[in-house]
């Protein structure tokens, strides 16, 4: 792929980069994504499952579908994508990665800096004491009970819940302070991530996003790059590498 001059320009001049990631980034590795064609919201609706609504009214129903995520998870490795992430904290002075995964691969890839949105699904917590468990055996169907008699929950971010604060107050913060601001495999359907690089823009970062298929702020961005975030990553990676090294 070819990469534009002013892209190229804004990057090599950048003191501080985000990255906001969405399950496209994943989807090279077999994570399935939630809104593409076979997506998880084709099979099942949210309101079924991702929900404490749901949760209480069938628990096991819902800590299954999650044991099973878990499974697929636990079985896929990062992608080129995860790894050039990854490699991108060392290539700019700052570097932070905001991502609405779950699926913890940019841990495994070897991020350190990065702010989880919506929650991990290698954790769990108690609903009545918040104890957290997280290490619970995969292949137990049903809902597990802390010794307080609470019901223990996946830590991820349901429907009609708010976001952790913390997190999303530094991803805004992120977003207001990059040089430039990358939109990565995600549809920007689900607020209030979806804002992040629409607050970059109006701060003056340049966005860029990096999808298989246009989306709903595809015309708002400043530079969009089309295919794969695994092959596209990939390549900057390496052409960034190259070029800051003849820089220096
Ligand atoms: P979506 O499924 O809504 O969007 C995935 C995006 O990735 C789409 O725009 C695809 O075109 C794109 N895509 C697919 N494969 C790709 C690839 N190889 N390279 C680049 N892009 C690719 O997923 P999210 O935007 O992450 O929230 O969804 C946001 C939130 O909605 C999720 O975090 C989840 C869901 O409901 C909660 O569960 C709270």
């Amino acid at each position: 792929m070819e990469f534009s001059d002013e892209l190229i320009s804004h990057l090599l001049k950048a003191r501080t980069v985000s990255a906001l990631t969405g399950a496209g980034v994943s989807a090279e590795s077999g994570v399935p994504t939630f809104r593409d064609p076979g997506g998880i919201w084709e099979k099942f609706r949210p309101e079924q499952l991702a929900n404490f609504e749901a949760f209480m009214s069938d628990p096991d129903f819902v800590w299954s579908w999650y044991q099973h995520r878990r499974e697929i998870m636990r079985d896929v490795k990062p992608n080129p994508g995860h790894i050039a992430l990854a490699e991108m904290e060392k290539i700019f002075e700052k570097f932070y990665l905001i991502t609405q995964n779950i699926d913890n691969l940019h841990k495994r890839a070897g991020s350190k800096n990065i702010t989880e949105l919506h929650g991990n699904i290698e954790r769990n917590y108690c609903i009545k004491c918040r104890k957290q468990f997280n290490e619970v055996d995969v292949s137990q169907k049903k809902v597990l009970k802390c010794e307080c008699g609470g019901l223990i929950r996946p830590d991820v971010v349901w429907f009609g819940e708010m976001l952790p604060y913390d997190e999303l107050n530094f991803a805004e913060e992120c977003a207001k302070s990059s040089d430039v601001f990358f939109t990565i495999g995600t549809s920007a359907e689900v607020y209030p991530a979806a804002l992040l690089p629409l607050i970059a823009k109006q701060f003056g970062s340049y966005v860029v996003e990096i999808n298989t298929k246009p989306t709903v702020i595809s015309s708002d961005v400043d530079e969009v790059l089309v295919g794969k975030s695994g092959e596209i990553l990939k390549e900057l990676v390496n052409f960034l590498n190259v070029s800051i090294k003849s820089v220096k």
